[in-house]
């Protein structure tokens, strides 16, 4: 898009965003350039996925027991192949894959460890509802000397130095952070290039839509029954929203961060560790919209301050406009009750 007169590349974007830091390498530049890669490559198979053999189940289940659709690997093959031999990243970590990958020997490893979420919405593939890829990228915590793995991954979201997503859409969008606020590109395919057409995302305090999968409504606790009952009808100071639920969160997430909304997925009976993962899903997320001025809890806590146990650890989520995220903290600390 053209933002005023000016047409920015997102490369031209992060060259600029680099020179307001003389000693920066580059090589987190050129690292958010290989994901923009990754992001052009999936967009290009997501846009033709009615037409080649890449719809569908691919016949295995992950770690998390998600059925893997043909989509999932392919783009967990394409983010992972667009980083590992670049000689910025010494391990990578994927919601799809079991254990951490590190860069094999003999290849350059670098400083920086990428977490991703390669697809995200996976039902919605099959049935043209907009997807996602989520994407979290840490500094190496082990000594270059011994190999990366497992403690570089296992960081709290607050130590991430970028974080953002793809949301293949109505356009393919890639929205990202590096705490310098947050700033959302468009892929024009006719040029194959991401042009910045959200600088300086801010999200508002208030939100007019809640995102939640209702169906679930009788395998919460009280307390969570009693936020989604105000956001739906109204309590106290809380106005009653609109509900928005498309069931793909980087597209709910995405929606509530531009026009103001909270998104939630409360642990469940079903789901007594929340059913979204910490590294992959929440923690990159909770980056991207408190830098856009928003907040994200597992109900009660920050999720920026959990420090991972488990590389596919599951949480509760509560995300978008800081009152609404506020409130449902304010209630759900007050009431807590464990999902039996
Ligand atoms: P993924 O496809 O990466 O497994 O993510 C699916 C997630 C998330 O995108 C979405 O918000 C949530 O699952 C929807 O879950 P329900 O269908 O249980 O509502
Ligand atoms: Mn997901
Ligand atoms: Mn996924």
């Amino acid at each position: 898009m053209v933002h005023g007169s000016e047409v920015i590349t997102i490369e031209r974007f992060i060259m600029e965003q680099e020179r307001l830091y003389p000693e920066a390498t580059g090589e987190l530049s050129n690292l958010l350039y290989d994901v923009c890669l990754a992001a052009k490559i999936i967009s290009r198979h997501v846009r033709r996925a009615g037409l080649t053999d890449i719809l569908g189940a691919a016949g295995a289940v992950n770690v998390s027991g998600d059925l893997q659709q043909k989509l999932d690997l392919f783009a967990n093959e394409t983010v992972r192949n667009s980083v590992h031999h670049t000689g910025r990243v010494c391990v990578t970590a994927s919601e799809e894959d079991q254990v951490p990958m590190p860069v094999p020997p003999g290849k350059p490893a670098g400083k920086y460890v990428v977490l991703y979420d390669p697809l995200d919405g996976s039902t919605n593939i099959d049935v043209n509802v907009s997807i996602g890829t989520i994407f979290s990228i840490h500094k190496r915590v082990t000594k270059r000397s011994s190999p990366a793995g497992l403690a570089d991954c296992l960081q709290a979201g607050k130590k991430q130095v970028a974080a953002g997503y793809i949301l293949y859409g109505s356009s393919t969008m890639l929205v990202y952070t590096t705490g310098q606020g947050v700033h959302g590109f468009t892929l024009d395919p006719t040029i194959g290039e991401f042009l910045l057409s959200h600088p300086n995302i801010t999200t508002p305090p208030v939100g007019k839509y809640y995102s939640v999968n209702e169906s679930n409504w009788n395998r919460w606790t009280p307390p969570v029954q009693r936020v989604v009952g105000a956001f739906k009808n109204g309590e106290g100071k809380v106005q009653p929203k609109n509900a928005r639920y498309i069931g793909s969160l980087v597209a709910d997430f995405h929606r509530n961060l531009i026009s103001g909304g909270i998104f939630l997925y409360p642990a469940d009976t079903n789901h007594p560790q929340g059913k979204l993962r910490l590294l992959y899903e929440a923690g990159p997320l909770a980056f991207v919209v408190e830098q856009a001025g928003g907040r994200a809890t597992d109900g009660c806590r920050s999720i920026l301050d959990i420090v991972p146990a488990d590389l596919h650890q599951h949480t509760p989520l509560v995300i978008g406009s800081k009152d609404d995220v506020a409130y449902a903290a304010r209630v759900l600390s007050a009431e807590a009750v464990p999902v039996k």
